[in-house]
């Protein structure tokens, strides 16, 4: 049977793409995981989750169990526009949608406003996962150049010039991690957060902020792009899950009441009682200001140890800039296709992500990769960094 003949043209061309997850490596058994973009094992709350859920159980019984659900629902939101204040945005509360984690954040916001003739701009490099997500939805996606301070604002206004100028569409969307960003680590400077919302006003487009890491800073946090939307632009995405546990599945977006309605339409999994009223309780039974501090240091340490680990085993022509925050570092090596020698990593048991899976053109990424201190042992990291030292080393 040739099921494909059923599918529309949009769904065909969304299947052409490379099958989700496919940049995933697949592990030997003891390999040190410095391709994974997790929360550390032992930083989950799994036992203040489990009390959780028996406090919940005890005080409502099997209202969290229907459709109708708990009252913690509300509760949740209402705590969430809590944390937000705490990165300084206000909010109202229709103007916040739970979602299933900001993945299905990214993804509502794409099928509402995306067709196959819309233009994305994203980052280079960006979050894998959002490339996935747009890529369902249209094949044009440009990319703008990024460095250590950022998107380039600079280059994003002169492709924007140019683009309006020789007549083609100019993106309707741009998707930004301006803090402690996937996968590069880097932050955007405030001068290219206001510079990228003047440029959305003259050009006329929205932007995803997603602000996965916002709050797991080492050093100061930065104002979310949020903060300085005076227009009404900026449809602003979080998530719970780097900083409780990503699978509760708790993410949401912060927008325009009327953005946010019409995205609230294409919502049709329905609440997860279960999940928000647990996550309420636990929000509600501790100091969440003091488990952000727990984990900063935390991340702070792993990530020193990295930076520390790079400096004494990578060689000379290997580079990288120290993240402020968030759980990775990206790494520049010369000459070498990060691709082909991840099955050598492999054997010699630490993975890593290829730098090609972080770009709209793969081959922008050959000669980087992505490493993550977030989920490994201090000892696995560092001699994790030892071992992929020692095969750079050989190789060159
Ligand atoms: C930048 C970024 N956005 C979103 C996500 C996904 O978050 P969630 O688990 O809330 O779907 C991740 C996870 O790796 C991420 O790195």
């Amino acid at each position: 049977m040739q099921y494909k003949n059923y599918f529309p043209e949009n769904i065909k061309s969304a299947l052409a793409n490379d099958p989700p997850g496919s940049w995933m490596p697949s592990l030997p058994t003891g390999c040190i995981r410095l391709s994974a973009g997790y929360p550390a094992p032992n930083l989950v709350p799994t036992n203040q989750i489990k009390s959780a859920v028996d406090q919940m159980i005890q005080e409502e019984q099997d209202l969290p169990f229907h459709y109708l659900g708990s009252p913690r629902i509300n509760i949740l939101k209402h705590q969430i526009q809590h944390r937000l204040v705490q990165r300084s945005i206000q909010s109202e509360e229709q103007e916040l949608l739970i979602t299933s984690g900001a993945s299905q954040a990214i993804d509502l916001i794409a099928r509402t406003l995306l067709d196959q003739q819309a233009v994305v701009a994203v980052e280079a490099p960006t979050y894998m996962e959002a490339l996935e997500i747009f890529r369902n939805y249209t094949k044009q996606i440009i990319s703008i150049p990024m460095d250590e301070f950022g998107i380039q604002t600079n280059v994003l206004e002169a492709v924007l010039t140019e683009r309006k100028r020789a007549g083609l569409t100019n993106p309707c969307l741009l998707y930004t991690i301006p803090s402690f960003h996937n996968p590069t680590g880097s932050t955007m400077t405030t001068d290219r957060r206001q510079h990228l919302l003047a440029l959305a006003t003259k050009f006329d487009f929205l932007l995803i902020e997603d602000d996965a890491y916002g709050e797991l800073s080492f050093s100061e946090s930065p104002f979310p792009l949020k903060t300085y939307d005076v227009t009404d632009r900026v449809l602003y995405v979080g998530s719970l899950s780097k900083v409780v546990a990503p699978g509760m599945r708790i993410g949401w977006i912060l927008g325009p009441k009327m953005l946010l309605s019409a995205i609230s339409w294409f919502k049709k999994d329905l609440d997860h009682p279960f999940a928000h009223a647990t996550m309420s309780v636990y929000i509600q039974n501790i100091e969440f200001e003091e488990r952000l501090d727990i984990l900063r240091d935390s991340y702070r340490v792993r990530r020193d140890a990295m930076i520390q680990a790079l400096k004494q085993y990578m060689p000379k022509w290997v580079t990288w800039h120290v993240p402020n925050g968030g759980f990775f570092v990206w790494l520049h090596v010369e000459n070498i296709d990060t691709a082909a020698l991840l099955k050598q990593a492999l054997e010699k048991g630490v993975s890593y992500i290829p730098g090609k899976h972080f770009f709209v053109n793969p081959t922008d990424g050959l000669h980087f990769l992505r490493l993550s201190f977030s989920f490994a042992e201090l000892e696995e990291i560092i001699a994790g960094v030892q071992k992929l030292g020692n095969l750079l080393r050989a190789i060159q």
